[in-house]
C-alpha cells in the first residue's frame, strides 16, 4: 500500500520562540486590569503599573518560595506594589522586594524582570535567546498628530508561528487569491538592515459597505517588520484620500498558539476627493473614528481569512517558487537571526 505523501515539515520544525520584541499588552488594559496575568513566549508573566505609570512586567515566580503572581493566585497590587499571597512579600515596579511582614527583605529579593518597550501605548517585551538582554530596538512611530483616532485593537488566537504570520509582508501573491485584492503590484524591492525589514506594495480593493454599497480603493503600503513579532504598516489610499496606520502583532503564547493583535489608527478626513456613500452626512470628528472601526473590522477580517491557512499550513523549509511569489526566501533569511546558531546553520544550507 502506498503511503500517504507527507509534507516536508510543519510548522512545529520551527522553534517557537524565536528572539525579539513580542506584544504584551496595551497600558490602557493595564491600568484597568490593575494585575495583569498572560502566558507570553512560554511562560507565565505578571503586569501592573504603579500610581507614577511605571509599568512593570515581570515572571510569575515569587523570589521567596516559589508562589505564583497573578490575581488567580490572590496576588493584588497595593500602593502600586505587587503582594504576593503566600507570605506576603511586597514588590516595588523595580521588582526588588521592599517589605515584608516580618521584617526587612534580602537584597537578593527580586522578581525575574522582562525587558519594556512602549510605544503609543503598546507595550512589548523582550524575548532573548538563552534569556540575553535586548540587543536591538524597536524603532519610534511617525508622530501622532491630533488629527490621528485613538487605536482599535483586535486579537484573536489561533495556532499559528509568528514567522509563518509575517511572511505574508512579502508573500504578495497571497493577496489576490486569499483577500481578493486586484493590481497587485510590489513597489519596491524587499529591504533588509538588521533586524528592520521592509516592504512595498499596491493593491486595489473593493468592499461592500452597506447592503448595496460598494467601496474601491487604491491604496499604497510600506510594511516595516521588525523582528517576527512586530510589523507596522502605513497605509495610503489615493482615490479618496485615507491614511491608515496599523500594528500586526504576533506573540506566542504556549509554543503552539499565538495571539496576533490587530491596532489601528486613521488620519481624520477633512476633505474626502470623491464622496463616500454613507458618510458624506458625519460631522468630521466623527467620521474618522468610524472610519478606523470599519478599517479594523475589516482586518480582523482579512485576518480571519489567513488564519484559515495559518493554523493549518505547513512550514516547507525548502519552497517551490514561482516568480510572482515575491521575496520569500529574502524573508527566510532574514528571519535566520532570530534563532539560536543551529537554525542560523539550518537555513543556510543549499
Ligand atoms: S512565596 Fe511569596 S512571600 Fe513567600
Ligand atoms: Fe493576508
Amino acid at each position: 500500500m502506498n503511503a500517504r505523501p507527507q509534507p516536508e515539515t510543519n510548522v512545529s520544525s520551527l522553534p517557537p520562540f524565536p528572539e525579539g520584541w513580542f506584544f504584551i499588552a496595551t497600558r490602557d488594559a493595564v491600568r484597568k486590569a490593575g494585575l495583569m496575568q498572560r502566558t507570553w513566549m512560554g511562560e507565565e508573566i505578571v503586569i501592573w503599573s504603579d500610581p507614577a505609570g511605571q509599568i512593570c512586567v515581570a515572571k510569575s515566580v515569587c523570589p521567596h518560595l516559589g508562589s505564583e503572581l497573578g490575581p488567580e493566585a490572590g496576588a493584588r497590587v497595593v500602593g502600586g506594589r505587587l503582594v504576593c499571597p503566600f507570605h506576603g512579600f511586597e514588590f516595588e515596579t523595580s521588582g526588588q522586594c521592599v517589605a515584608t511582614p516580618s521584617g526587612a527583605p534580602a537584597r537578593s529579593a527580586k522578581l525575574d524582570l522582562v525587558e519594556v518597550r512602549e510605544i503609543e501605548g503598546l507595550i512589548f517585551g523582550w524575548w532573548g535567546l538563552g534569556g540575553r538582554p535586548s540587543q536591538w530596538h524597536l524603532p519610534d512611530v511617525p508622530q501622532t498628530e491630533d488629527d490621528w483616532t485613538d487605536l482599535q485593537i483586535r486579537t484573536i488566537r489561533f495556532a499559528g508561528h509568528p514567522q509563518e504570520t509575517s511572511e505574508n509582508s512579502v508573500d504578495i501573491a497571497h493577496l489576490s487569491c486569499i483577500h481578493g485584492y486586484h493590481n497587485v503590484t510590489n513597489d519596491a524591492p524587499v529591504s533588509v538592515d538588521g533586524p528592520q525589514l521592509e516592504s512595498r506594495f499596491s493593491f486595489s480593493t473593493t468592499r461592500k459597505i452597506a447592503k448595496f454599497a460598494k467601496l474601491t480603493l487604491d491604496v499604497s503600503a510600506i510594511a516595516h517588520v521588525v523582528g517576527l513579532g512586530y510589523s507596522f504598516v502605513e497605509f495610503q489610499e489615493h482615490s479618496i484620500g485615507l491614511d491608515a496606520r496599523l500594528w500586526v502583532l504576533a506573540a506566542p503564547v504556549d509554543g503552539t498558539l499565538i495571539d496576533m493583535s490587530i491596532v489601528s489608527r486613521m488620519r481624520t478626513l477633512h476633505e474626502p476627493k470623491r464622496p463616500i456613500i454613507g458618510l458624506s452626512f458625519l460631522p468630521t470628528r466623527i467620521r474618522a473614528p468610524i472610519v478606523n472601526k470599519f478599517i479594523a473590522d475589516l482586518q480582523i477580517g482579512e485576518v480571519k481569512q489567513d488564519v484559515v491557512i495559518w493554523s493549518h499550513k505547513h512550514y516547507v523549509p525548502r519552497p517551490r517558487l514561482v516568480h510572482t511569489d515575491g521575496e520569500i526566501m529574502k524573508f527566510r533569511e532574514y528571519c535566520a537571526q532570530f534563532y539560536a546558531d543551529e537554525r542560523r546553520c539550518e537555513s543556510s544550507r543549499p
